[in-house]
């Protein structure tokens, strides 16, 4: 098991993509701390997990929550190894009527937080014997290129990433690692509300199917794959990265013709 007694906390595990780390984290052997602003869903989460698990009411937008959430996480199991900062809003409205109040909103849970509670949990793993710790930060494709209307959210995501790697320089000498995820589509409940909102279902998933090479949205635990093996020792020499799984959705310019293409040889 490659997260054996290391004490992993996941924020906004309450649901979708938290709730699948916190489930592949607790089957490689981690005690699990479910935070998310929701509570009872937390409890949820954590009640189905096999292992040690402990859930934590807590609004990452708020300051005393992120400190609480490291003091329950310490009361309960003494000590923190890994971090995943998941929980995030999404945001998608026209840039002119954006109002300062959604700049706010989506900043403070998205990046802000995500920068905070990162440092709270660092100043405590360099505390411990021994010194070291693992920080997982869940960006997006949006850290690679934007839709209409994303000004915030890609301001966030893309943020995490410079965020990321300047923690991730400061820290390493201390034995801290600090990477990102960049997921693209995800069976989550975003997913069911756009096939639910389409007109024609069938049409809907021919579109994306399209725009992801891979011909499917990812699976949360697979997501989880990924960040047990960033928290792990396995990944002992990777710090700063930004890893993109996104069936292959980044790599592509635009959406696949939907004919099949002559050969163009140039001169
Ligand atoms: N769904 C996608 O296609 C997709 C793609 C790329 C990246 N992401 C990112 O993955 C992460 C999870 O997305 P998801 O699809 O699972 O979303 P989701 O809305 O299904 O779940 C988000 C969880 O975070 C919790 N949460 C929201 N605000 C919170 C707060 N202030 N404090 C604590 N918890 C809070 C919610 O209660 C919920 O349980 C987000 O950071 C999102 O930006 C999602």
């Amino acid at each position: 098991m490659l997260l054996k007694e290391k004490v992993i906390v996941v924020t906004g595990a309450g649901g979708g993509l938290g709730e699948g780390i916190a489930q592949v984290c607790s089957r490689e052997g981690a005690k699990v701390v479910v935070a998310d602003i929701r509570g009872d869903a937390a409890e949820n989460v954590s009640n189905d997990l096999d292992g040690e698990s402990l859930a934590v009411h807590c609004d990452v937008a708020d300051d005393k929550a992120l400190d609480n959430l490291v003091q329950e996480a310490l009361a309960t199991f003494g000590e923190i190894n890994g971090l995943v900062n998941n929980a995030g809003v999404n945001f998608v409205k026209p840039f002119l009527d954006t109002t300062s109040a959604d700049w706010d909103r989506v900043i403070s849970v998205d990046l802000r937080a995500v920068f905070f509670l990162t440092q709270k949990v660092c100043q405590q793993m360099l505390v411990q014997t021994p010194v070291g710790g693992s920080i997982v930060n869940i960006s997006s494709v949006h850290s690679h290129a934007a839709i209409s209307g994303a000004g915030p959210y890609d301001a966030a995501k893309w943020g995490m990433i410079g965020m990321s790697k300047s923690m991730a320089i400061e820290l390493a000498s201390v034995n801290l690692r600090v990477n990102a995820i960049s997921p693209g589509l995800l069976n989550t409940q975003i997913w069911q509300d756009v096939l639910n909102a389409a007109p024609d279902q069938d049409e809907c998933i021919s579109y994306w199917k399209s725009n992801i090479p891979i011909g499917r949205p990812i699976e949360p635990e697979e997501i989880g794959e990924l960040a047990v093996f960033l928290l792990s020792d396995r990944s002992a020499f990777i710090t700063g990265a930004n890893i993109f799984a996104d069936g292959g959705m980044s790599s592509q310019l635009v959406s696949k013709e939907p004919y099949e293409s002559g050969f163009i040889e140039g001169n």
